[in-house]
């Protein structure tokens, strides 16, 4: 195990599952104690509990505004935090519902924006801080059926430069990670073979594993990245180069 993170604490929503997991293995494998969320709490503790003892799950639901506050009161100091937690149906948009549309921002950027903004003044008392949030490839290319979400993630984007220009005189990095088709269980389930197309249509011509965009999380986390803020990094398979 590494000590790169040792004496810092991540927090990482949506780490019961798929990238949001991967990531919180690579930052407790660095040293770091890792607070992880989601809503369900038995999926949740197992996650933990397999990820060893600097592992704690808390449960918090990022589309209601009372969890995000309470997620806040509980998390008494967070170095890094990895705004992973994300909601992602598909419809074209002359079949989108409202609830559907309300529900992906609520979570993907209101959750994100006011846990951000309950923890950012912590990492600005302390003088440091990484936060990174997790986008999309599909922030910066149109694929049918993914309107509400890509619009979503292309605001996280937008937030992640503000909050650079906010922050960074107060020593808090913001960057995000755009990751492209990666193999997830949620993923298969919401969107099926479609994530596997996308795969095969980028020059690297697969879809990721989720380890392989923690990687990416882990090195913005890090003081690997002491000099990069407001960036976001294309963990796509060439998939916005082509
Ligand atoms: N997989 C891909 O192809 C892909 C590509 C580009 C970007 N991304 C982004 O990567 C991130 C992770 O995606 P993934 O594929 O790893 O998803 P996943 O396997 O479905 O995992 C999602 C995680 O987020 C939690 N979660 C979902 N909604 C939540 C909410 N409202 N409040 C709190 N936690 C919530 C889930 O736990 P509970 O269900 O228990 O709440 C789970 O821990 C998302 O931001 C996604 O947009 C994924």
């Amino acid at each position: 195990m590494s000590t790169q993170l040792a004496g810092q604490t991540a927090l990482v929503t949506g780490g019961t599952a798929g990238i949001g997991l991967a990531c919180a293995r690579l930052l407790a494998g660095a040293g770091a104690a890792v607070l992880i969320t989601g809503r369900d709490r038995a999926r949740g503790e197992a996650a933990a509990a397999a990820l060893g003892a600097g592992v704690r799950f808390v449960r918090a639901d990022i589309a209601d505004l009372d969890s995000v506050a309470e997620l806040v009161a509980q998390s008494s100091r967070v170095d890094i935090l990895v705004n992973n937690a994300a909601s992602f149906p598909g419809a074209l948009t002359l079949e989108q519902d409202v609830a559907s549309f309300e529900s992906t921002f609520d979570t993907n950027v209101r959750g994100t924006y006011f846990l951000v903004a309950g923890l950012v003044p912590g990492m600005l008392a302390r003088g440091h801080g990484s936060i990174i949030n997790v986008t999309s490839m599909v922030a910066s290319k149109g694929v049918a059926g993914a309107s509400v979400y890509s619009a979503s993630k292309a605001a996280v984007e937008s937030l992640t430069r503000t909050w650079a220009a906010e922050f960074g005189p107060g020593g808090v990095r913001v960057n995000a990670v755009a990751p492209g088709p990666t193999n997830t269980e949620g993923v298969v389930a919401e969107w099926g073979d479609v994530n596997d197309e996308l795969g095969r249509a980028l020059p690297l011509g697969r879809t990721a594993e989720p380890a392989e965009i923690a990687e990416a999380v882990l090195f913005l986390a890090s003081s690997a990245s002491s000099f990069v803020t407001g960036a976001t990094l294309h963990a796509d398979g060439g998939g916005i180069a082509a």
